[in-house]
């Protein structure tokens, strides 16, 4: 790694970082540290004194062996990963899980149960359903997708081969946390409680190690790297050992997540730069650990201290409506709208040329979306929140 991050220097006008780049709110491919951003510079050219560059080295060669050992061991440091759990590196998105899992985990004949909190939610059971039955155990699709089901709304079928669900609604800014006794959001992972010995598995694209994570709750879990882990071109999944021996039936070699590993996530050409950069962000997820502190202690606080700016200013004042119901609002994707479909037009624009894009909320349900992973620095939300409010002030 090379320098620290620079201090924002938000004013007067267009709000960037010391090295000339606006802040990126961008839903994913989103934004990446900038010391990341750095060491790809240097490595593109010339990885560890090799003389030659990372997407030139072979991919059995000494210099991605230690790049593909250093991701799998920084992997588990993070997250403290048993040794019954395997770290693969695929290709195809996350939405090639949403084959792989069923095709892999359960026969035609026996049940899975999906929970649809969202647009990749459903689309995860819709393309599944090729590989025989499945259940709806419970859905959010009543009220758009704006909340996150508590467990007495959702009811499993007999003897599912797995739960499926998706811990953080992109498109829809909602996001599974644990709720205290007085009904307040704690912001801690909070799972399905499944009954007992069926496997959960999660898509964890868009909230890996935004938060602490214990891994050992599911049998699967799936992330696309472009949004907390790295850049697109890789998927991440944790797979438990019992998981990856189940074969409801036969596939092709390829399609098979045993394939994967048993060789390390290389038994052809892996996509070795997303992985490269999937390592060096794991390296920044690890620096950032300070005064004793866990690093993914530290990046929850700052992650609930930056979307606190955006949702107070939100809540500020009646122009704003928010997608998301407050116990279920996301820590990493925060949904809204103005009052009429123009003035979110012009939010953006104006939002654009004072130094913050990728506002624009998903074709599917308009208004703005302000993405907040990891990397998107706390200087980034206090300029929204502050455009926020006086964008509320000349147009309310
Ligand atoms: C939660 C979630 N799951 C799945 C996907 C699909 O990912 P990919 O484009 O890598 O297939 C996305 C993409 O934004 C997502 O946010």
């Amino acid at each position: 790694m090379t320098t620290a991050p620079s201090a924002p220097s938000i004013k007067p006008s267009v709000a960037k970082t010391a090295s000339g780049r606006i802040f990126n709110f961008s839903a994913g491919p989103g934004c990446l540290p900038e010391e990341v951003l750095q060491q790809i510079q240097q490595d593109v050219l010339n990885i560890a004194g090799s003389g030659i560059g990372i997407l030139e080295h072979s991919h059995r060669g000494k210099n991605f062996d230690k790049v593909l050992a250093e991701a799998f061991s920084d992997f588990r440091k993070i997250s403290n990963l048993p040794a019954n759990y395997q770290i693969l590196f695929l290709t195809g998105g996350a939405t090639s899980q949403n084959f792989m899992v069923p095709a892999n985990l359960k026969s035609q004949d026996q049940a899975a149960d999906y929970i649809t909190t969202g647009y990749w939610a459903e689309k995860a059971l819709e393309h599944a359903k090729i590989y025989g039955a499945l259940h709806e155990a419970g859905t959010s699709k009543d009220k758009n997708h704006s909340y996150i089901p508590t467990d007495s709304q959702i009811k499993y079928s007999g003897n599912p081969a797995y739960i499926h669900f998706c811990s953080n609604n992109t498109i829809y800014g909602t996001e599974w946390h644990e709720i205290d006794a007085s009904g307040k959001n704690t912001w801690q992972q909070r799972d399905p409680k499944a009954p007992a010995g069926v496997p959960l598995v999660c898509d964890m694209s868009s909230d890996i190690y935004s938060r602490p994570v214990d891994f050992t709750k599911y049998g699967l879990v799936y992330a696309g790297a472009q949004k907390n882990l790295g850049a697109a071109g890789t998927t991440v999944i944790v797979i438990r050992d019992d998981l990856l021996k189940r074969k409801p039936r036969e596939l092709p070699w390829m399609l098979q997540y045993d394939t994967f590993a048993k060789d390390e996530s290389r038994p052809n050409t892996p996509p070795v730069f997303a992985i490269y950069i999937c390592g060096l962000v794991f390296k920044w997820i690890l620096a950032q650990a300070q005064d004793g502190r866990h690093c993914l202690d530290v990046l929850h606080e700052r992650n609930i201290r930056k979307a606190g700016h955006i949702y107070a200013a939100l809540d500020s004042t009646a122009f704003y409506k928010g997608h998301a119901e407050k116990n279920s609002r996301s820590l990493m994707n925060l949904t809204f709208k103005c009052p009429t479909p123009e003035l979110d037009d012009r939010f953006c624009k104006e939002a654009g040329a004072e130094g913050m894009d990728g506002l624009k909320g998903h074709r599917s349900t308009g208004g703005m979306r302000a993405s907040m992973y990891n990397a998107m620095p706390e200087d980034g939300c206090k300029a929204l929140a502050d455009f926020m409010r006086e964008f509320a002030r000349k147009n309310g």
